[in-house]
């Protein structure tokens, strides 16, 4: 049915109705980036609650509440497109489903904005004129390996990065793209990894940020922006009634989003985050938007959270979640005696809730957001207070 077998699964088993809708995209049969594209939103709404609920079904009087997207195509601030050579061919686009080795050339694409295909085809346009070699992934040669654009949606800003193993005529390229965006960075992945973000050799053109709510947001090229915007104000804004405290700590800051944003209910926050550029950009965040209070820390979460003075803290971890040293941590910091914990992982988001709800009381309403529409993933908000 679906061509996630789990998802198809799940369906069956709790009995949902499915209503069938014609796909928008003439990529969805093999494309892995929405699988949900064939179903109504009602039936992807109500897929996406009976998971929450089954997950979260040891939370006294659970009451789940379900925020929609407004839109659910071109709402991504963000893609990372694959850039592959098979046989003679140039390929751009998302991966296979569940293929690492397979990229589905994309005509179109509804996950960022309108321009989408008119960015890839001018950049196939121009690796080809050019005579680049675009990358191979199985036998892991060849040079252009990723595009990625970001889009700022409410500063219409838009920034195209190029990751290459070896080397791109990024001046050129930005010349020819200038209608289409107005910075360009090309960035070196010389390792064998598969991914999409490399060291940073040249950045042409304005430095690239996001307007959340009142406050704006520098954004380094490859550091974690939650990638829906008008959901990240709606998650800003579903937090407020439960900002209570004296002191802040957003754990897992990225760029400081939550902290700058709830800056003005606490007498101070503090920032940690593992990722340096999004650190250095973080401090700038807190001047650009006069925020005095603030102060972020290069670091891990794992070695911070023993000293943490702070009787608030928002927690908001990669899909791995809390780890065994972060809960354990949290729980003997006797200074912690509230937590909101955003996620975008409904199984690691349940097992985290578990382990701390033996010292923490958990608030029965969570909040689910709708940042992936078309896909299977959505974000959580729950709150917790200490009990002992
Ligand atoms: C889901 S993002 C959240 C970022 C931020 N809260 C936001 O909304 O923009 C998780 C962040 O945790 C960072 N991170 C991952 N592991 C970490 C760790 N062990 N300690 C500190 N930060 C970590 C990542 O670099 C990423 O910026």
């Amino acid at each position: 049915m679906f061509k996630d077998e789990k998802i198809s699964k799940f369906i069956l088993e709790n009995k949902i109705e499915i209503e069938n809708i014609k796909p928008l995209c003439k990529h969805f049969e093999k494309c892995g980036g929405c699988i949900f594209q064939n179903i109504s939103y009602r039936t992807e709404k109500e897929i996406k609650l009976k998971i929450a609920e089954k997950n979260l079904n040891f939370i006294n009087n659970l009451k789940l509440t379900f925020f929609e997207s407004k839109k659910r195509i071109y709402y991504r601030n963000r893609m990372d497109y694959s850039i592959v050579r098979k046989d003679n061919d140039i390929l751009i686009g998302l991966k296979e489903y569940g293929k690492w080795y397979e990229v589905v050339n994309l005509d179109e694409c509804y996950l960022l904005s309108e321009e989408t295909s008119e960015i890839l085809k001018r950049t196939k346009d121009f690796i080809i004129k050019n005579n680049l070699e675009a990358y191979d992934l199985i036998n892991k040669t060849g040079n252009v390996r990723y595009i990625v654009i970001r889009e700022g949606k409410n500063t219409k800003k838009r920034l195209i990065s190029i990751i290459v193993k070896e080397s791109f005529p990024i001046e050129k390229y930005s010349e020819e793209m200038k209608d289409m965006a107005n910075s360009f960075v090309l960035a070196i992945n010389d390792t064998l990894a598969d991914v999409s973000f490399g060291r940073i050799e040249k950045y042409i053109g304005e430095t690239f940020s996001e307007k959340v709510l009142d406050k704006e947001f520098i954004i380094p090229p490859f550091s974690f922006f939650q990638s829906n915007t008008e959901m990240a104000e709606i998650m800003i804004k579903e937090a407020k009634e439960f900002l209570d405290g004296k002191s802040l700590a957003d754990l897992y800051c990225g760029v400081g989003l939550f902290g700058i944003s709830f800056a003005e209910n606490f007498e101070e926050i503090i920032g940690v985050e593992i990722d340096k550029e999004a650190i250095k950009a973080a401090k700038l965040n807190s001047i650009i938007n006069g925020i005095k209070n603030a102060s972020f820390v290069e670091a891990k979460v794992e070695d911070k959270i023993k000293d943490i003075k702070s009787d608030f803290i928002v927690v908001d971890p990669p899909r791995a979640g809390l780890s065994n040293k972060v809960i354990k941590g949290i729980i003997s910091n006797k200074n912690i005696k509230k937590i909101l914990y955003y996620s975008c992982n409904i199984e690691t988001f349940a097992r985290d809730l578990k382990k701390l709800s033996k010292n923490f009381k958990i608030h029965e309403n969570i909040k689910i957001f709708d940042q992936f529409p078309l896909t299977k993933h959505f974000e959580l908000l729950a709150f917790l207070e200490r009990e002992e």
